[in-house]
């Protein structure tokens, strides 16, 4: 288990122990994070599981990868460190991992 923080645009946080191997939207859900929906259940197209990364994250969470970008675009989401969460797996190495959810997310 990893401890991973979702901070709400109300500024309200909750902190989640995840689960590696899966998806942080996985984890997300599992945890009862309003914030994500994930109406697709994974597919990377609903864009209703966007995350922002702090800036400190970045480099761990990896780039926008070739599968998140059309939907990423598709919300006009431009926040520089949007990410699919479904599309990041939870790995040992997210451990105090920072996340917001997007204000059209809450
Ligand atoms: Fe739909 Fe991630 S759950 S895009």
């Amino acid at each position: 288990m990893v401890a991973i923080r979702f901070i709400a645009v109300d500024g309200s946080m909750q902190t989640i122990d995840a689960t590696v191997g899966i998806s942080l939207m996985e984890n997300a859900v599992a945890n009862g994070v309003e914030a994500i929906e994930a109406i697709c259940g994974g597919n990377a197209y609903c864009g209703t599981c966007r995350v922002h990364v702090e800036p400190e994250w970045r480099k761990v969470t990896g780039a926008v990868t070739e599968m998140e970008e059309p939907m990423i675009e598709a919300s006009g989401d431009t926040d520089p460190g949007v990410r699919l969460s479904c599309q990041i797996e939870v790995t040992e190495a997210l451990e105090g991992l920072v996340v917001r959810t997007p204000a059209s997310q809450s």
